[in-house]
């Protein structure tokens, strides 16, 4: 091999190492690759040039060139072992966490005790079979009224005193006239199971049990066949699923213009198990609700022949319940979001 080829190789080693020691980073590490090892390298141009070589040379040549390479992979490689330690040593100290700083508090919501109350309603009813449904709150005096057997003059309609918006159109007072159109959209199908989770107005001064605003929990199940006892069954599995497996219901009779017959719902009372307490006057029973058997009429206006088909329907005040099931002594405190009450239920 003829001595320019061998200070060729040497000056093109030495040359490649001192390079090799400044790239400094992976970029640098790799361009040099590119470069000293590359096609275009002259390493690699010397192999090209080979080809016209005599044998002999070809063969010295060849083996040089291996060898070079070959010392020169190999600093390749143990420089970027040293790289790459440096990188993830500089990388482990900028992402470094003091585990010692104290933590920033994520402020934590918690879900409103009427919330609560309805979701947990839901759950029970739609494992009797029920399915949820919503209704608007405003309503027509047609649907809130008129369908539900409730006409101008009725009685009824002062003990709902409604906010009128005109003549016709008003905020709903109960979640009732959902009865009708889950009827009417059902349109003479059956089994009807739904309840109806919903805000109503009344025309109400505000106090510790009355609010102008409030929400209602409507049951509506219609079919062929469905008795009084459907409805006190249904209502003793559901006042012990809520309040627990030795809650009882009693139900005494009641008028509601859209049941007939119809009744209030007591349950044992949440306070005192039963033997009297200023919570229920002495009773023992606390009433948690109205209900009945849907009216013939109602059940004729909205598509349902009376003479086949029977129903029964009941309406719950959802925050009569979670005052019941959490204390709560006022039910403006249910509305006035105040944090300090709010929190209280973060964990309950
Ligand atoms: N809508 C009635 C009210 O607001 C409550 C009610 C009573 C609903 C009897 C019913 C029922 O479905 O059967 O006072």
């Amino acid at each position: 091999m003829s001595d320019t080829w061998r200070h060729e190789l040497e000056a093109i080693r030495e040359q490649a190492m001192a390079s090799l020691a400044l790239a400094s980073d992976s970029k640098a590490l790799n361009d040099w690759r590119v470069e000293v090892l590359g096609k275009k390298s002259a390493l690699g141009q010397m192999s090209k040039a080979m080809g016209g070589l005599a044998p002999e040379d070809r063969r010295v040549l060849g083996e040089a060139l291996n060898r070079i390479r070959q010392e020169l992979e190999q600093a390749w490689r143990s420089r970027q072992a040293e790289i790459e330690a440096k990188e993830k040593a500089l990388r482990l100290e900028r992402e470094r966490i003091d585990v010692t700083l104290p933590g920033r508090d994520v402020p934590l919501g918690a879900m409103h005790p009427i919330s609560r109350v309805i979701e947990e309603i839901e759950d029970i009813f739609v494992s009797l079979g029920f399915s949820v449904v919503e209704g608007p709150e405003v309503e027509t005096d047609h649907y809130n009224f008129e369908l539900l057997n409730i006409p101008k003059d009725h009685p009824a309609r002062d003990m709902q005193d409604t906010f009128y918006l005109t003549d016709e159109w008003l905020l709903r007072t109960h979640t009732s006239p959902m009865q009708v159109r889950t009827m009417e959209r059902m349109r003479g199908r059956t089994p009807i199971r739904v309840i109806v989770p919903g805000r109503v107005y009344r025309r109400d001064e505000d106090d510790a049990t009355h609010s102008h605003q409030f929400t209602q929990i409507e049951g509506l199940v219609v079919d062929e066949g469905i008795r009084m006892s459907d409805l006190k069954g249904t209502l003793e599995a559901f006042a012990k699923a809520l309040f627990g497996p030795s809650q009882r219901v009693r139900l005494r009779p009641s008028y509601f213009p859209f049941t007939e017959p119809s009744c209030e719902v007591d349950l044992v009372c949440v306070s005192c198990g039963g033997s009297g307490c200023r919570m229920c006057k002495g009773t023992g029973w606390i009433e948690i609700l109205g209900a009945g058997m849907v009216h013939p009429r109602v059940l004729d206006m909205s598509g349902y022949d009376s003479a086949r088909y029977t129903g029964f329907a009941f309406g719950l005040g959802a925050e009569r319940i979670a005052m019941l099931r959490y204390g709560i002594s006022d039910i403006r405190m249910l509305y006035q979001n105040d944090l300090r009450f709010l929190r209280q239920f973060r964990h309950a």
